[in-house]
């Protein structure tokens, strides 16, 4: 089993896959600033494990910090070096993710989404680390000019969070050593071995509860922003839009749950490691289409709580439809989605039932 840095291991999907790496047997480092998570959320993962302390200090080592801090990153592959135990991999979720606040912080996602992962990469190159997993996002598609998207679709972000992503995934494959635009699955000519794992919509939680998505402030996204309405968090759910052209009216997403996406990131992590250097870049989706209403039904049903909601105004930047053609993941990874709507509104409940105010008001 190997030793794995995961970057923004405390969040909502980097805490879930903690959790599949943990239970495959890898040893973990974690590095996060908790701008937009909860170190809680890491001791729920011992729980979930059933590590005790002496496990946990040795398969779970946290560290408090910024993925722009080089002297931070510098010591924490010295000091896996020191105790024979280099880090082997890296999976970088650390990140700003929320596109309102990128059309508004533009600069601020550009340093912290390329500039961090221009330093992490640097680091891991002057350290031979050179097998790495990075969050990208099906944002950085734009609005997609077919549907259900597949890889091969044009690159045109519509936001600064989609072009940072973008960035990223142009700097991956120059230090790959690959052309940017082809194929899904080139050969790395400079010994790396890097996948950009590209997401629709990552909803749900845990099927135990302990762990789960917890935004800061107003949730910007639908799921989250349903889930505490049905906790009575918040008050009526604002529908943007009933006249787009889709079968009921309202947007159409692709919403994968987060263990689906998390088993997604162990299959691509063991594909680099056993097969020789090469950029790898897949959609991680369901391939399925789920209404702005289909999901407050499905919430509904699955809650026993009413989801009130009033149709409102579009919502700028939206698409009618994004849905992943997931086709290649499952072809080169042997990975697909196994959870559908009613899993994940039935597990995201489970998470938001147990803990009303998420992840607040716990100490760690
Ligand atoms: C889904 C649908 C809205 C909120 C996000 C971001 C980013 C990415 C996942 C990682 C749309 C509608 C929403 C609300 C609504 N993550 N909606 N009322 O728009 O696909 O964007 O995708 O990269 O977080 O790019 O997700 O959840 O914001 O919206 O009616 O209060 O729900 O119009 O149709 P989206 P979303």
């Amino acid at each position: 089993m190997a030793r794995l840095l995961i970057t923004g291991g405390a969040g909502f999907i980097g805490s879930h896959t903690c959790v599949v790496l943990l239970e495959a047997g890898h040893n973990l480092l974690v590095l996060d600033n908790f701008s937009n998570s909860s170190p809680v959320a890491l001791e729920r993962l011992k729980s979930i494990l059933n590590l005790n302390d002496r496990d946990s200090a040795s398969r779970l080592q946290v560290f408090q910090g910024d993925v722009r801090d080089i002297d931070l990153l510098e010591k924490i592959f010295e000091k896996s070096e020191l105790q024979s135990s280099p880090i082997e991999a890296v999976i970088h979720f650390a990140g700003l993710k929320a596109v309102e606040e990128s059309v508004h912080d533009p600069l601020g996602y550009w340093d912290v989404n390329v500039s961090g992962s221009r330093t992490l990469l640097e680091v891991m190159d002057k350290h031979d680390c050179k097998t790495l997993v990075f969050s990208s996002s099906a944002t950085l598609y734009g609005y997609p000019d077919i549907v259900p998207i597949p890889e091969s679709a044009p690159i045109n972000p519509i936001n600064p969070y989609g072009a940072s992503k973008a960035a990223v995934e142009m700097m991956l494959a120059d230090v790959a050593g690959c052309l940017k635009d082809r194929g899904i699955k080139q050969a790395s000519t400079t010994g790396w071995r890097i996948a950009r794992l590209r997401y629709f919509n990552p909803v749900g939680a845990h099927p135990s509860g302990c762990i789960g998505e917890d935004p800061n402030g107003v949730p910007n996204n639908l799921f989250p922003y349903v889930s505490q309405v049905a906790i009575g968090r918040r008050g009526t759910l604002q529908v943007f839009g009933s006249d787009w052209p889709t079968s009921d009216g309202t947007g159409i997403r692709d919403y994968i749950h987060v263990m689906d996406l998390a088993e997604g990131h162990k299959c691509a992590l063991d594909a680099l490691v056993g097969s020789g250097p090469q950029l790898l870049t897949l959609n991680l989706g369901s391939g399925v289409g789920s209404s702005v209403l289909e999901v407050i039904r499905a919430f509904e049903t699955a809650s026993g709580r009413e989801v009130p909601y009033k149709i409102v105004e579009r919502r700028p930047g939206d698409a009618a439809i994004t849905v992943a053609d997931p086709t290649l993941a499952y072809k080169c990874l042997g990975w697909r989605t196994r959870r559908g709507l009613n899993e994940i509104c039935r597990d995201g409940w489970a998470w938001q039932f147990a803990n009303p105010n998420g992840y607040k008001g716990e100490v760690a």
